[in-house]
């Protein structure tokens, strides 16, 4: 018999998501969520792990938590069928993540490339918190308190990935055949993978300035829009232009689809064509900014919607955390449970 599909994934609450988490993984998991194949879902504000790099901010963290609650709600995720969830609320995950310490070394952990640019990034050289080093192995309880066979996330999180897998491995073969190993569901379009910064960098990020928020108001994704790198080669209308690299048309691949060529730019058929017209040279970069903000605001308007709807009433926010996180504690609870009886220290289960 098939396992029984269940889906974990999650993000740190530090901001509020931008187009990257879009495309990268939420419109994704709200297609997965509707597709009604997954009999479980359980998606995670990974507070915790958030205060790992944060531990003397935690007022960001706090703020952030219904702020991606919001972001969540808004692309269309839905209490009915997804449980969302606070993880620092789960203390089952803190108690795994302990034992998992046991199956993994040091090393291995330093070798993790997700670490490795992260702590270069924070300028952790120096002392890496003890914390922030184990998360690896926090984000592997994640997912395997709840037994997960699949986690929608962008590319970023496969070094993740790869690491529940082993320590999964290593409890099943030392304690016996308790734990699920999952795999990661990255989305299909390479655009997708890593959708780059507005200024042509390589990561959307916050400290660079260079994201596209979801709660970003029409005026301003188009302000962004319009100072977007593209290639800096192309300086007349005539001379021809390179697609690759370039973020505008990065941005369409990501966003766009034939269906929006005949309303909003009728000379083309499809992007191919558009891309056909730039390299040839003779199309402007600012007739393709001006579609691509169409293109974009189209998706964007119907999330910032709903987001202005449930912003009226976030105590219906904070409802809908506390009944996911209630179900999700259950889960992981269970998960415990058998964890501790495998490795022998169940001592009262039993009384
Ligand atoms: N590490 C993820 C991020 O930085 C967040 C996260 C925490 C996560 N726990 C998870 C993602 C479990 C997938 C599965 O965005």
């Amino acid at each position: 018999m098939a396992p029984t599909k269940i889906i974990l994934t999650g993000d740190r609450p530090t901001g509020r998501l931008h187009i990257g988490h879009y495309v990268g993984s939420l419109r994704c998991r709200v297609e997965l969520q509707n597709s009604g194949e997954y009999e479980k879902i359980f998606i995670m504000i990974a507070d915790a792990q958030a205060l790992t790099d944060n531990a003397h901010n935690p007022e960001k963290v706090r703020d952030n938590v219904v702020e991606v609650a919001l972001d969540y709600l808004s692309v269309g995720l839905d209490p009915a069928k997804s449980n969302m969830l606070i993880q620092s609320e789960i203390p089952e995950l803190t108690e795994l993540t302990f034992y998992y310490m046991n199956l993994v070394t040091v090393p291995r952990l330093q070798r993790n490339p997700t670490v490795k640019s992260e702590v270069k990034m924070r300028s952790f050289e120096t002392g890496i918190p003890v914390g922030f080093f184990c998360y690896p192995i926090s984000q592997a309880a994640d997912i395997t308190a709840f037994q997960a066979t699949t986690v929608p996330a962008g590319e970023d999180q496969k070094p993740m990935l790869e690491q529940t897998r082993e320590i999964v491995r290593s409890f099943n073969t030392t304690y016996g055949e308790v734990l699920t190993e999952p795999d990661i569901l990255l989305p299909e379009k390479g655009a997708c993978l890593r959708l780059p910064g507005t200024d042509g960098q390589a990561k959307m990020s916050k400290s660079l300035g260079n994201c596209v928020y979801l709660s970003d108001a029409e005026e301003e994704v188009k302000k962004k829009v319009m100072s977007m790198f593209t290639d800096p080669d192309h300086l007349k209308v005539s001379d021809p232009g390179k697609v690759e690299g370039n973020t505008v048309f990065t941005y369409l691949d990501a966003f766009c689809n034939d269906k929006f060529f005949p309303e909003y730019c009728p000379d083309y058929r499809n992007l191919d064509e558009m891309k056909e017209h730039y390299m040839r040279g003779g199309l402007g970069d600012v007739k393709v900014k001006k579609f691509l903000c169409c293109v974009m605001n189209e998706t964007l308007k119907p999330i910032r919607e709903r987001r202005a709807e449930f912003e009226k009433d976030i105590p219906y926010v904070w409802e809908v955390l506390k009944k996911g996180t209630e179900k999700a504690r259950e889960a992981a609870a269970q998960t415990l449970k058998n964890v501790k009886k495998a490795m022998k220290i169940d001592y009262f289960d039993e009384l």
